[in-house]
């Protein structure tokens, strides 16, 4: 194994020491420095849709960075307007804006909400954010400030003004009123442990949104591009959406955001109102392009679904609170962090979430002998 004790000289410590060093990926494997092999159960933290070193994946960036990488938004390209077309046709929801992350996604959706309210609606008091407890939305300051986790808050205050959660889920429908701009919501909070909200909630918090002329706006920057079965989440749940967020998987590890909007909403966008150098370049477009031809097929969807069932019901062996849906599953077990480093010891990478959760979240063309695979090795933890 690499022993790192803390961050190499010259790297920021934000990420403290790693024991591992990557040097190679191949299918649902990654490879060390030293050549021991892994079963990826982390995907890069739900990125890696395609798993590692996909063929036409591969391609298709070759193929791009042989053509066109970047132009900057100065000009069109046919990349962009293809894959806001494909979201449009897959979402429902008719404009798309690129940035390059989750974190950026949400932050042009908080200024995009703002902005809808003052612009189209006239109504510029109408600035109030609310976000679930235990939610998570990324670490620039405006998406820290709908992350309502204190510890994350710590030394960067002052935060966004208007920003609220409730102490209990359940409050959160009773806050929505009539100042409020938009809410935030995860279908399956992903950095929160993998704990699916309720769809009687959700659909609450839907009605309330449209009681008050609140949006809703769907994170799914984990739980999108097939990651739970369906090309969204929030298609299980039975709400419709004002504005959804993407990145993580879209691009298969290409960094990538993606903000989708009714159109009506997408209007309080003018001409200078946001932008973002990188977003939309070329590359990150074929990239995408290229992750939902596979990911887009109906009967990939419905293989998340079976293999992500058998994975399911595989991890009620090893740990309890078992919850998920697709191929996002969490578990409790007694010490996550001590777990997760006998996982690697066996050859499987998870990740935990806080003290007591352990996240799954493999590669979307993971087979059944993958899942197979996973809990031989899970097994052998107990014996070792
Ligand atoms: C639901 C959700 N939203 C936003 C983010 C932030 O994304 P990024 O790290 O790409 O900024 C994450 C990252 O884990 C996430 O899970």
């Amino acid at each position: 194994m690499t022993e790192t004790a803390k961050a190499p000289a010259h790297l920021a410590n934000n990420y403290g020491a790693r024991s591992r060093t990557m040097v190679r990926g191949e299918g649902v494997y990654l490879y060390d420095a030293d050549g021991r092999q892994y079963l990826d159960f982390t995907a890069g933290i739900a990125v890696c849709s395609l798993g590692h070193a996909h063929p036409k994946l591969a391609q298709a960036i070759a193929e791009q960075a042989r053509t066109l990488i970047h132009c900057s938004n100065l000009y069109l390209n046919p990349w962009q307007i293809r894959l806001a077309e494909r979201l449009a046709a897959l979402s429902g929801l008719a404009r798309a804006f690129f940035c390059n992350s989750g974190a950026e996604a949400n932050e042009a959706a908080i200024k995009l909400a703002r902005r809808y309210q003052s612009v189209v609606c006239g109504r510029p008091d109408k600035t109030r954010i609310l976000s679930l407890p235990g939610g998570f939305h990324g670490r620039t300051l405006g998406a820290l400030s709908i992350t309502p986790k204190p510890a994350y808050h710590e030394g960067f205050r002052p935060l966004l003004p208007d920003c609220e959660a409730p102490a209990s889920w359940d409050e959160l429908p009773g806050l929505v009123d009539e100042r409020t701009a938009a809410v935030f919501v995860e279908v399956i909070q992903g950095e929160g442990g993998v704990r699916p909200v309720p769809v009687d909630l959700l659909q609450a918090i839907a009605a309330r949104c449209r009681e008050t002329g609140a949006l809703l706006v769907v994170d799914e920057v984990q739980t999108g591009i097939g990651r739970t079965g369906t090309m969204f989440a929030f298609e299980q749940a039975g709400i419709r959406p004002d504005i959804v967020t993407l990145a993580k998987g879209l691009a298969g590890g290409v960094p990538v955001g993606a903000v989708l909007a009714r159109e009506e909403v997408a209007a309080a966008f003018a001409p200078g109102s946001h932008g973002s150098t990188f977003g939309g370049n070329p590359l990150a477009m074929a990239a995408a392009l290229a992750v939902l031809d596979t990911v887009a097929d109906p009967a990939f969807l419905a293989q998340v679904r079976e293999v992500g069932a058998h994975l399911g019901e595989v991890l009620n062996r090893f740990g309890t609170e078992v919850a998920g849906r697709g191929l996002m599953w969490g578990m409790t077990v007694p010490d996550a962090k001590a777990y997760v480093e006998a996982a690697a010891e066996q050859g499987v990478l998870l990740t935990a979430l806080g003290e007591t959760r352990v996240r799954f979240v493999p590669p979307l063309t993971i087979t059944h002998a993958h899942v197979d695979e996973l809990a031989a090795r899970l097994e052998r933890i107990a014996l070792a």
